[in-house]
C-alpha cells in the first residue's frame, strides 16, 4: 500500500481521527472537541467548536517559535525592477500595523474588506491584516473592469476597500484608482474608507474624506493583536464565475482552511519549513490565495510573490531566473504559462542559462494540461511535472500526486489521484456511478473535506441548487471526466458555461449578457474555442436586429470594447462575428456545443432535435471566411 493509499483510506474510514491529527499542526485558541459536525450547515461543518486566528498561525506563531529571522516572503517584480524580502518578524510587524490602521478606522471581526490590488507585498499584507482582525477579505483580480468590482462591492458590502494607485502590465500602466472610483460610483453600497497604496509609476489623486495613503496609515498605526475567531467564521469570500452574470461568492472558513492547507504542503508538495515555494499566479485567484499567501506561510515556508509574466518581462527565461535566484524547490503555475515559454524558447536555451538544480518539481493547474506541454516541460526541466485538479470552490487540490507520501507513477493527461478527504466518482446523468474507465460527470461524495466551501455568500439556496441538487449526496464539480481502474482521475472539461482562458475562469453566459445589452444585438452565443496558447478563448456569434444595416466591423469592434469595459481585459474577448441565424433545437435552445465543434474544426453531427440543419453549414462558412 502506498503512503497515498493509506492516507486516503484513513481519511475515508475515520475522518474524525484523520483530521483531528492534522489539526494538531495548528495553534488553536480553543481546540476543537472533534473534527466533523454532521448536523450543521448544508452537509456538515469542520472543527465547529474550535477557535483560532489564521494570521497568528501564518506569522506570529513562527516568530514566537524563534523563526522570526527566517524569510517569509520574497517580492520579485521584473516588470517594475523592484525587489524586497521580508522575514517572518518583519511581515508580522507590517501586517499588525496595517491591521491596526484598519481597526482604528472601525474594521472589526466579521466586517468585509475588498482588496483590489496588483501583485505587490501589500496585497498579501492586506489579506493577512484582515485575517488578524477576524475581518473577511474579498480580493478582486486586477484584470476585472469597474462593473465587476461594483458587483462584488454590492454583494460583499465592505466597510473598506484597499487598493493601489496602479498595476503594471507589459507595455502599459493600469491606473486602478479611476477603476475604483467608477466602481464606487456604480455601486449602491459605499464603503466607509479606502486605503490607497501609492506607486511611483502612477500616483493617484485621493478623494478627500474617503481615501487615505496606505503607507502613511501604516506608519502612523499602533499594531493590532490577533483576534480569535470561530473555526467556522469566514476567512474570505472569493467571487468566481458561474453560469450567469452574477458571480458566486465562495466562502472559505478559517479552521478547515488552516488545517487542510497546512497538511497539503507536507503531503502534496513535499515541503518542509524553510523551503522556498513559488506559485506564479495572482492573489486575485484561488491558487494565489492558497499557495502564494496562506499555505506556504501556515507551513513556515518562504513564498515568492512575483509581479511579471512568463514571457516579455523581460523574456521567456524569467521563470528560470527566479527559480535559480531564490532557490525555489517547488514551483506552481498554469499550463498556459508553460505554453507561452515553449513558444518563445522551444529549445530551452534561456532555461539552460540558469542553475535549476534546487528545483524539485513543477505543479500545474487551472486548466487541462495538454500532453505536449507536460512532456515538453518534463524534458526541459528533467523534474516531475505534477498536474493537479482544482476549483475555487475546494480551495486545494481535489486530485494530485503526493510528493510527501511517496510519489506514485505520473500519467500524462491525468490530474493524479484523489486527495485524502475527497471521494471522487464519475456519474451518469441519473446519478449512478459509471464503471471505472468510463466517462461521466465528476462528482464528490459528501461531505466535502475541510477548507472546501459549504455555502455561498448571501446565497445559501444558490449553493444547494448549483452544487448539491443535481446528484443528491454528491457535490457536482461541473467537470466531465473519468476515474480509471487504478484511481487516476482524468478531467476533460467543463459541462457548464464556464471556460478557462489562460487559466482564468470566465463565464460565457456573462459575456452573452454583455453582448445582448448592445442595442443592435437580437441574440447571441459565446463559446470557448480551442487556442494553442490560452487553452480556450471566447468566440461570440451575434445575430443583429432586423433593420440594422451598420458595417459588421463597426458592430463587432463595439462588442469587443463592451466586454472589455464591462467584464475586463482578462476576458480576452477579441473575436465577435455576425451571423444570420443561430442553430437551435426545436424548443429554442441554442446549440452551443455544436457551434464549438464547428469552430474547432471537429467532426459534428446535426443533433436530432435541431430546428434547421442548414444553419450549421452557414455558421461553418462564416467562421471559415473570417478565419481565412
Ligand atoms: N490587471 C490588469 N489587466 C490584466 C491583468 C491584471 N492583473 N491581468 C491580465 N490583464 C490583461 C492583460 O494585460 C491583457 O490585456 P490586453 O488585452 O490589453 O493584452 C488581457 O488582460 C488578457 O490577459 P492574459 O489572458 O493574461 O493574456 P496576456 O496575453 O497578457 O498573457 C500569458 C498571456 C500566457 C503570459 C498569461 O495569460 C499568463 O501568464 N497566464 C498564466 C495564468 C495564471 O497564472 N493563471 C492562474 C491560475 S493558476
Ligand atoms: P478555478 O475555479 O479558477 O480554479 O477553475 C476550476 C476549473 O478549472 C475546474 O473546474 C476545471 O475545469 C479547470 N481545472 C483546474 N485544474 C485543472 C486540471 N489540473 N486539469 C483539468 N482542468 C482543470
Amino acid at each position: 500500500m502506498t503512503g497515498h493509499t493509506a492516507a486516503h483510506a484513513a481519511a475515508a474510514q475515520n475522518p474524525d481521527a484523520y483530521w483531528m491529527e492534522a489539526a494538531r499542526d495548528i495553534d488553536w485558541h480553543r481546540a476543537p472537541s472533534r473534527a466533523f459536525f454532521p448536523d450543521q450547515g448544508a452537509f456538515g461543518t469542520w472543527f465547529a467548536d474550535g477557535e483560532l486566528n489564521t494570521c497568528h498561525n501564518a506569522l506570529d506563531r513562527h516568530v514566537e517559535a524563534g523563526h522570526g529571522a527566517r524569510t517569509a516572503l520574497i517580492y520579485d517584480s521584473p516588470i517594475s525592477g523592484a525587489a524586497a524580502r521580508y522575514t517572518y518578524a518583519e511581515l508580522r510587524d507590517q501586517v499588525a500595523k496595517l491591521a491596526g490602521a484598519m481597526a482604528a478606522r472601525g474594521v472589526g471581526r466579521g466586517d468585509r474588506v475588498v482588496i483590489y490590488m496588483p501583485m505587490v507585498p501589500e496585497a498579501a499584507m492586506a489579506m493577512l491584516a484582515c485575517a488578524r482582525l477576524g475581518a473577511i477579505h474579498s480580493v478582486v483580480f486586477g484584470g476585472f473592469a469597474a462593473p465587476e468590482l461594483a458587483a462584488r462591492i454590492d454583494d460583499a458590502q465592505p466597510v473598506a476597500v484597499l487598493t493601489a494607485s496602479c498595476g503594471l502590465e507589459p507595455g502599459r500602466v493600469v491606473a486602478y484608482k479611476p477603476l475604483l472610483d467608477a466602481a464606487l460610483a456604480q455601486a449602491q453600497h459605499k464603503p466607509r474608507f479606502c486605503l490607497v497604496m501609492q506607486r511611483p509609476q502612477a500616483p493617484a489623486e485621493l478623494t478627500p474624506g474617503r481615501d487615505e495613503d496606505m503607507h502613511a496609515a501604516i506608519a502612523a498605526a499602533a499594531p493590532a493583536a490577533c483576534v480569535p475567531v470561530r473555526a467556522t467564521d469566514p476567512l474570505y469570500i472569493l467571487y468566481t464565475s458561474g453560469t450567469t452574470g452574477k458571480p458566486k461568492g465562495i466562502v472559505r472558513e478559517n479552521g478547515g482552511h488552516a488545517v487542510a492547507l497546512r497538511r497539503t504542503i507536507r503531503d502534496i508538495y513535499g515541503l518542509q519549513p524553510g523551503d522556498v515555494m513559488w506559485t506564479a499566479s495572482d492573489v486575485g485567484w484561488v491558487v494565489g490565495h492558497s499557495y502564494i499567501v496562506y499555505a506556504p506561510l501556515l507551513a513556515g515556508l518562504t513564498t515568492v510573490l512575483f509581479e511579471g509574466k512568463p514571457v516579455g518581462t523581460p523574456d521567456a527565461g524569467t521563470f528560470w531566473r527566479v527559480c535559480a535566484e531564490h532557490q525555489v524547490r517547488v514551483m506552481f503555475t498554469a499550463p498556459t504559462a508553460m505554453r507561452a515559454i515553449k513558444k518563445e524558447d522551444p529549445d530551452g536555451k534561456l532555461a539552460a542559462r540558469h542553475d535549476l538544480s534546487r528545483l524539485e518539481a513543477l505543479f500545474l493547474a487551472g486548466e487541462r494540461c495538454d500532453p505536449d506541454t507536460a512532456e515538453w516541460s518534463a524534458k526541459l526541466l528533467g523534474k516531475p511535472i505534477i498536474d493537479h485538479w482544482w476549483q475555487t470552490e475546494t480551495g486545494w487540490p481535489i486530485t494530485a500526486a503526493f510528493r510527501g507520501l511517496g510519489l506514485f507513477p505520473l500519467r500524462v493527461g491525468s490530474g493524479g489521484k484523489a486527495s485524502p478527504g475527497f471521494d471522487v466518482v464519475a456519474l451518469d446523468q441519473h446519478g449512478q456511478e459509471v464503471p471505472r474507465g468510463t466517462m461521466g460527470q465528476l462528482a464528490i461524495r459528501l461531505p466535502l473535506p475541510p477548507a472546501a466551501l459549504n455555502t455561498l455568500w448571501n446565497a445559501a439556496e444558490r449553493f444547494r441548487t448549483s452544487y448539491l441538487s443535481t446528484f443528491p449526496g454528491f457535490y457536482d464539480t461541473s467537470d466531465a471526466g473519468m476515474v480509471d481502474a487504478e484511481g487516476y482521475v482524468w478531467v476533460m472539461g467543463r459541462t457548464d458555461d464556464v471556460i478557462n482562458v489562460a487559466g482564468h475562469r470566465l463565464s460565457t453566459g456573462e459575456m452573452e449578457e454583455v453582448l445582448s445589452g448592445h442595442r443592435d444585438v437580437a441574440e447571441c452565443a459565446v463559446v470557448g474555442r480551442a487556442d494553442s496558447l490560452k487553452g480556450q478563448v471566447p468566440l461570440g456569434l451575434v445575430v443583429l436586429k432586423s433593420g440594422v444595416n451598420r458595417p459588421e466591423a463597426e458592430v463587432t469592434r463595439e462588442l469587443v470594447a463592451r466586454v472589455r469595459e464591462q467584464i475586463g481585459p482578462v476576458a480576452a474577448f477579441k473575436d465577435a462575428r455576425v451571423v444570420a441565424r443561430l442553430p437551435k433545437t426545436r424548443s429554442g435552445k441554442i446549440l452551443r456545443g455544436t457551434i464549438r465543434k464547428i469552430a474547432d474544426g471537429e467532426a459534428y453531427a446535426a443533433p436530432a432535435t435541431i430546428d434547421d440543419p442548414a444553419i450549421l453549414t452557414e455558421i461553418a462558412e462564416v467562421l471559415a471566411r473570417a478565419d481565412a
